[in-house]
């Protein structure tokens, strides 16, 4: 079965249409509004890898999804971010207190979407739920804490961003493990699999938000700019640059009176004299590397493993 078109087909027919509108409409808006839909076919991957029913593990997959689309919610707002999906963000559309009470309602609808996880192996699923949803918290707190600092380093950085955004994938691809029967061993690689993919999607979405073209990143280019976020290109420029161009960095973030497009132009143009576009691909063809080397630990063939290095490749957007 095609997991990508049963994760589509299955989130086109849930209807979200109850009262109060106001509540539930955001849901529909968001949920319906497609997504690379990643997680849950991470889900049912690692599901299907183990000898896990797809139709059986659809419900779980989907309350990763939901989890997903209500930490965005919540983000946008965060972010200040009026563009996800080439669409008005909830909180544009919307605004601020919709976005965080019918996100606050999607996180509750993941909780129920697990519900009908087998009795034996609920209590895993939610405990790693929980586990992972907290993490995102603490990964979000930081990026958010380090907007205010000049002197965040690399290593804090990744830490952030395996919080924020790796262990969201990784316990996708460990939630299909359970369900599929796998043993502690292979989750736990199946898990660090997903953290160093995990990784490398978010230094490449830090590179596609300066560099990436806004009809397909469906984002604002230079929303990490605007908000002062220290992505990868910031903090490894400022290790990289000269004394003035560190200063024209430092004053153009805090500077509130030029033009936003003024000010991400002259950034990236910074970014780029300092060769970020090459460093950021190094960095995640590290992490790739690192993917690969979890991926081999897995007792499985390599043709039953196959899938994994595709989706790996598809998701750092890798030709090769
Ligand atoms: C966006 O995730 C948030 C990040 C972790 C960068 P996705 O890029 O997976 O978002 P959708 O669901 O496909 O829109
Ligand atoms: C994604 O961080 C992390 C979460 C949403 C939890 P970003 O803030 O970079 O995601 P986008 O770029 O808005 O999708
Ligand atoms: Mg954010
Ligand atoms: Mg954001
Ligand atoms: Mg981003």
């Amino acid at each position: 079965m095609d997991i990508k078109n049963y994760v589509k087909n299955y989130f086109e027919q849930i209807d979200w249409s109850q009262e109060p509108k106001n509540l539930y409409a955001p849901i529909d808006y968001a949920l319906q509004s497609g997504g690379k839909r990643i997680r849950p076919t991470l889900v049912l991957m690692a599901a299907q890898l183990f000898g896990g029913d797809i139709e059986q593990c659809i419900k779980p997959a989907a309350a990763m999804e939901i989890f997903h689309n209500f930490t965005l919610l919540h983000d946008d707002v965060m972010d200040n971010a009026d563009v996800r999906r080439g669409r008005p963000t909830i909180k544009a559309k919307w605004d601020d207190n919709t976005a965080i009470l019918s996100g606050d309602a999607m996180l509750i609808k993941a909780y129920q979407y697990l519900e009908d996880v087998p009795a034996d192996k609920l209590l895993a699923v939610v405990k790693l739920f929980s586990k992972t949803a907290l993490e995102v918290c603490e990964g979000q707190q930081y990026d958010t804490d380090f907007e205010k600092r000049e002197d965040v380093t690399i290593e804090e950085y990744y830490e952030m961003i395996r919080l924020k955004t790796a262990v969201l994938l990784a316990g996708c691809l460990k939630l299909g493990a359970i369900l599929g029967g796998a043993s502690e061993e292979d989750a736990q690689n199946l898990y660090d699999f997903g953290i160093a993919i995990g990784i490398a999607f978010q230094l490449r979405d830090d590179y596609l938000d300066c560099y990436g073209d806004e009809k397909t990143f469906g984002k604002k280019i230079g929303g990490d700019i605007l908000c002062g976020k220290r992505t990868f290109l910031l903090i490894q420029t400022l290790k990289k640059c000269g004394v003035s161009q560190r200063q024209t960095i430092s004053q153009l973030l805090k500077n509130t009176a030029i033009a936003g497009e003024e000010k991400i132009a002259t950034i990236i143009d910074i970014y780029t004299q300092m060769d970020m576009p090459t460093v950021c691909n190094e960095a995640m063809e590290e992490y790739y590397v690192k993917a690969m080397a979890s991926l081999a630990k897995i007792n499985k063939t390599d043709e039953e493993k196959a899938p994994f290095v595709e989706f790996a490749k598809n998701l750092m957007g890798r030709i090769d």
